[in-house]
């Protein structure tokens, strides 16, 4: 070693160190790797030339390999090196065993369309861009800020494919194409372009019971075309006798004849739309691929059109008549017939089921979950609702709609409320997610059915409730429906029997967005549907200014349901109803915070709730729908509602109500809160 053992004197650099300076020699190696002492000797500095060795010292740097093994090995080297060696390991572990315990402890999020109400668009009556009287797709890009004021995310807009417009849409001559009365696709990619900037998600209506007459397939399949002939549902029968009793939704035979068949084709609504027939390999696949066409573009859900009319039974058997001694040829609406052979057949979930597999392809990127919802009309047949939900073994629709809310106005009590409500959370299947629909293009508006006093606790019901609210558009400010003379009637259904009410256009009049020209809804001289006349007071801009409005009411709402744990997420109990009140709370475990929710669906009205012992002796009101009881002190034996009324109060309490009455309580997946760390775990 050149300067360390060659001079007698020598310099310490100190115990810890020694630092033999930095050669880059080959001696030093051998030097080192040679002698035994050498390896435990210090740094000898030649003092003549002490100042200028030291200067080339570089402490740390560049100690050879063999001095850092040498001194590595000491103890008070090597323990800490080990201790920090072991800690990584074990903090790390921790940290993975911490990872996935909260992963397996953690509720689901809430997915997009349970966070969120639907808002359901009639494109034809929300907003007109270019003045020809009937709304369209520039129109609602127009007016996005509408929904991101109400804090609604999630948007079904009906049908807006290319159609010859006999049911306004419903009646699709072309899958792939957008009508040139709503606009474009370029118009269509900009509007869901638009509305995936702002956070909102598009969902479009798929109709795959029918097509139109006027459907490329449909005139293959009229003129007997090989590939195309079984596209349909086709019958020997003649001009003056069906092949069966079958009877359309929209009244008389579901059977109609071609001349250069000479056949009968089956169409379960107009003549128009002939019935696809789903038992051909080729249309199911037809129609598969027109899902993949949507969701590929980036569409975020489907509404499932009248579904339960997929399939028809292939034996083609008469019906079994309700009266079996009234006249056959008298039968001529779907009312007078058990549709045992035309609706809910087999086959039909297997269908959905392959719909659902196509989209759970499409939503496993992170936030693109692809939500399906199905329409069907089954009444009180819960059973057949409740199969839309699939099972645990097969994924269908996120929800069917949930229709039950739309026979309030036969059941106007706080009774009649909880039992509509209850026939929903009582028959649903365990996990599943409820919603509520009191509205849409097909039924006439719910504030025209039970009085326009009942909007406000209406729309309460729908955002304190478990579950996803719909909202058909202009609910959010109490539209009511318009009146249309026999002569204006436009729907096809209004005009198979005008004298009957039937007529879907009262509830389809142009949104009203201000008081002025056609409500802002168009710079038309003529709309394609009347205004209401009363919109120059019930409209969006005037209702934003004031505070005690249905629209503010309604936004009030929706960012309560988004901002409160228990209104989201929590429990659902029944404390009470009667002839005019229903009432719940929402509470979650492990949150002393809760809500109580006071409806009235009748006449003013007084309640006593002492017996809830959950309950504190007095309660915060949080809102009420009548302004004039802003403030008001409530006290949990003295409860007071006026006609219409809807309460929403607030309370802590560390008793919880749900653990002692199940059978009052529903909840779609447990959870509980834990204050210390602001989180939810599965309990
Ligand atoms: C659904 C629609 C309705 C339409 C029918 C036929 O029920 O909601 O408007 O007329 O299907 O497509
Ligand atoms: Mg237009």
């Amino acid at each position: 070693m050149s300067s360390g053992t060659a001079n007698g004197s020598s310099m310490e650099l100190g115990e810890c160190i020694r630092n033999t300076g930095f050669h880059e020699d080959d001696e030093t190696e051998d030097a080192v790797g040679g002698d035994e002492e050498n390896r435990t000797s210090t740094v000898r500095i030649s003092p003549g030339r002490e100042e200028d060795t030291y200067s080339q010292i570089k402490p740390y740097a560049g100690m050879p390999k063999e001095v850092l093994l040498l001194y590595s090995v000491q103890a008070r080297y090597r323990l800490p090196r080990e201790i920090l060696f072991w800690l990584t390991i074990v903090c790390t572990l921790a940290l993975v065993a911490l990872t996935v315990t909260v992963i397996v402890l953690s509720p689901r999020c809430l997915s997009w369309w349970q966070s969120s109400p639907v808002y359901q668009i009639y494109p034809r009556s929300f907003k007109d861009s270019d003045s020809d009287g009937i709304g369209d797709l520039k129109g609602i890009l127009d007016k996005l800020d509408h929904f991101q004021y109400l804090n609604i995310k999630a948007i079904w807009i009906s049908p807006f494919y290319k159609s010859p417009m006999k049911d306004f849409g419903y009646d699709v001559e072309d899958f792939r194409d957008i009508d040139p009365l709503f606009g474009s696709m370029q118009d269509f990619d900009d509007l869901l372009a638009a509305m995936h900037d702002k956070g909102l998600k598009l969902i479009m209506d798929f109709i795959p019971n029918h097509t139109s007459d006027t459907h490329q397939w449909f005139n293959l399949s009229s003129s007997g075309h090989a590939q195309y002939k079984d596209y349909y549902i086709w019958a020997n029968c003649n001009t003056t006798h069906a092949p069966n009793n079958w009877v359309s939704v929209f009244g008389n035979s579901s059977w109609t004849y071609v001349e250069e068949r000479q056949q009968c084709y089956y169409h379960q609504f107009l003549k128009e739309q002939p019935d696809l027939n789903f038992r051909n390999p080729h249309v199911r696949r037809e129609m598969t691929e027109i899902v993949r066409f949507w969701l590929e573009k980036g569409v975020d859900g489907f509404r499932m059109d009248a579904v339960k009319h997929i399939l028809e039974a292939k034996h083609l058997r008469d019906e079994p008549q309700v009266d079996p001694q009234q006249d056959p040829d008298t039968i001529d609406t779907e009312f007078e017939l058990h549709h045992d052979y035309t609706t809910t057949q087999l086959g039909l979930h297997d269908i959905l089921q392959d719909w659902r597999g196509e989209m759970d392809v499409y939503s496993r990127e992170p936030g693109r979950y692809r939500f399906m919802v199905a329409e069907s009309y089954d009444y009180e047949e819960t059973d057949k609702t409740m199969m839309y939900y699939g099972t645990p073994y097969a994924k269908e629709s996120d929800f069917p709609f949930n229709f039950y809310l739309m026979d309030l106005p036969t059941n106007l009590t706080g009774t009649g409320a909880q039992g509509l409500v209850n026939l929903w959370m009582a028959n649903m299947p365990v996990g599943k997610w409820p919603n509520w629909v009191v509205g849409n293009h097909d039924k006439p508006r719910i504030s025209s059915s039970v009085g326009q006093e009942y909007i406000t606790v209406i729309n309460m019901l729908l955002l304190t409730l478990p579950g996803t609210p719909t909202t058909y558009y202009g609910e959010e400010i109490g539209m009511v429906n318009i009146n249309v003379t026999i002569d204006e009637i436009q729907d096809p259904f209004g005009k198979f029997n005008p004298v009957s009410n039937a007529s879907r256009d009262p509830q389809r009049s142009p949104m009203q967005w201000s008081d002025g020209p056609n409500a802002g809804f168009s710079d038309a001289n003529h709309t394609w549907l009347p205004l209401h006349p009363h919109h120059t007071t019930v409209n969006v801009e005037a209702q934003q200014k004031d505070s005690g409005s249905v629209l503010s009411q309604y936004r009030a709402l929706s960012l309560l349901r988004q901002a409160q744990l228990p209104l989201h997420r929590g429990w659902m109990c029944y404390v009470w109803s009667d002839a005019d009140v229903f009432a719940f709370l929402r509470e979650i475990d492990g949150l002393d915070k809760a809500f109580l929710v006071v409806l009235n669906f009748g006449a003013d009205s007084v309640i006593n709730l002492s017996a809830i012992t959950e309950l504190p002796e007095q309660l915060t009101l949080h809102m009420s729908t009548k302004q004039e009881n802003y403030g008001m002190p409530v006290i949990k034996s003295s409860i007071s509602t006026a006609r219409g009324e809807g309460l929403l109060l607030e309370y802590s309490t560390h008793m919880r109500f749900n653990p002692g009455h199940a059978s009052q309580c529903f909840v779609s997946e447990k959870a509980c809160y834990l204050g210390v760390l602001d989180i939810l775990y599965k309990c």
